[in-house]
């Protein structure tokens, strides 16, 4: 442990320095405000630290990601349940414990009929992730406590496909599909998306590789803002489905999760005007334009994201063994080209993000646009069971930041007929 001297208005403070199993040093702050009364201002938490977490390792100058210490390299042929037992549990599981696990999230996977009637209530243009979000928080109405927690995150992991596949059902009015036992997790899922009860529907085996792969990179990710709001939320004693659903809602925005739905509509957008990509660079270098380069950039990244480099990729190989020709992909190789090469760029050390590639493949499995966002939450679920969980058992504090209050000091109320 060492430590770190903080000199302010002529006065020297120490506060102890913590270093993690990866080098990473952090100034312990928890007696700052005792010992001077001053507090640290980080808007948008570049450089704070909210935890400290055995689950996930990014280095973001290095381009590294690591779940419990295995490479996201090494990952891409391991099963998606698998990778959620790692993440949730801390080792990978032996073959009876795998078998078990598997077994459990197959037979959690039906709905309650009665929350069937939900979907009827929500109109048929609702966005998936709405429909999502409360249909996770709706969970809690039917397993109100986390006496037993490993059941009820089976529970969350086993349904959530169901209701993701029966939000887009919804959404073009065809019938729900019940899950299958002998499917897999990416086969069922596939299965109650894509089935109709009128003929017979065979799971194309080179998507349900795609999907199981995009599911395991889309994993974990360490404090980004989904998982610092399940933990936040969490912090109060909130409850799993209730934390979790306030994950999902975090991820919607188009800063986060829904940069993927944003990168296709932008690369369309691209494509209708005629294909030339210097256009839309200036445009996202103008701050004035309110434009940016939808899948680029990280806030931890300052190099490639490895994740985009499988995924680059897996897109030119599913998309050849699939057949498909999509132009978009074509244009996304093309703006990553220009934009690498051009100093804006790389000046800032933007580099295509997780979002840049994994819509190609998204369109290349017949996934709708508006279902891109909840692909990646089926895929992050496992992440944010793991850090409520972790936060839940090494013990925690309300997460309660506080502020530099910036508005008006004490003033007199006055009677309205004297305004
Ligand atoms: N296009 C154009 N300029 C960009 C972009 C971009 N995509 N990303 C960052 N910049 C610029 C910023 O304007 C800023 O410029 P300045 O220094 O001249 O002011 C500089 O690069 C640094 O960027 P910040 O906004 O400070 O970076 P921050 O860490 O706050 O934001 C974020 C990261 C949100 C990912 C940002 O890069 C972005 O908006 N990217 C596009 C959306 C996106 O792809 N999101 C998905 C992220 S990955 C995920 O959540 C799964």
């Amino acid at each position: 442990m060492g430590t770190a001297k903080l000199i302010l208005d002529g006065k020297e403070h120490d506060f102890p320095t913590t270093t993690g199993s990866e080098g990473e040093v952090g100034i312990d702050i928890a007696k700052l405000r005792a010992a001077t009364g001053a507090i640290t201002l980080d808007e948008g938490y570049g450089n704070t630290g909210s935890c400290k977490s055995a689950i996930t390792f990014i280095d973001g100058e290095r381009g590294i990601l690591r779940y419990r210490g295995y490479p996201i390299e090494q990952l891409g042929a391991a099963r998606f349940t698998e990778i959620a037992y790692l993440l949730i549990y801390g080792h990978l599981p032996n073959a009876a414990e795998f078998e078990a696990w598997r077994d459990k999230l197959t037979r959690h996977s039906l709905l309650h009929e009665d929350m069937k009637k939900f979907f009827e209530g929500f109109p048929a243009t609702a966005h998936p992730m709405a429909m999502l979000s409360a249909m996770v928080a709706s969970l809690s109405t039917y397993y109100p406590d986390d006496q037993d927690l490993d059941l009820n995150i089976v529970r969350l992991l086993a349904k959530a496909k169901t209701i993701a596949a029966f939000s887009y059902k919804k959404s073009i009015g065809q019938p729900f599909m019940y899950p299958r036992n002998g499917y897999n997790y990416a086969e069922n899922f596939l299965h109650m998306m894509f089935s109709v009860p009128a003929e017979p529907y065979e799971v194309n085996p080179v998507v349900a590789r795609a999907l199981n792969l995009l599911l395991i990179l889309h994993a974990d990710h360490e404090q980004n803002c989904s998982t610092s709001t399940v933990r936040m939320v969490g912090s109060s004693g909130a409850n799993l489905f209730s934390s979790i659903s306030a994950g999902i809602s975090a991820l919607w925005g188009p800063l986060h999760g829904g940069a993927n739905q944003a990168v296709i509509e932008m690369l369309e957008r691209i494509r209708d005007d005629g294909g030339g990509y210097q256009k839309f660079i200036d445009l996202a270098k103008d701050k004035e334009s309110g434009f940016k380069l939808m899948g680029f950039g990280h806030r931890v990244y300052k190099n490639f994201d490895p994740r985009s480099l499988i995924l680059k990729a897996a897109a030119d190989e599913v998309l050849d063994e699939l057949g498909i020709d999509d132009p978009l992909l074509d244009l996304a190789k093309g703006l990553e080209r220009v934009a690498l090469e051009d100093s804006y760029f790389v000046e800032r050390k933007l580099y295509p993000n997780v979002d840049f590639y994994s819509g190609i493949l998204y369109r290349a499995m017949g996934i709708p646009t508006n279902m891109f966002t909840v692909m990646f939450a089926l895929g992050r679920l496992p992440g944010w069971i793991a850090q409520w969980k972790e936060m839940r058992e090494e013990g925690y504090r309300i997460n309660r930041p506080r502020q530099i209050y910036i508005g008006e000091t004490a003033r007199d109320w006055v009677p309205v007929e004297r305004r």
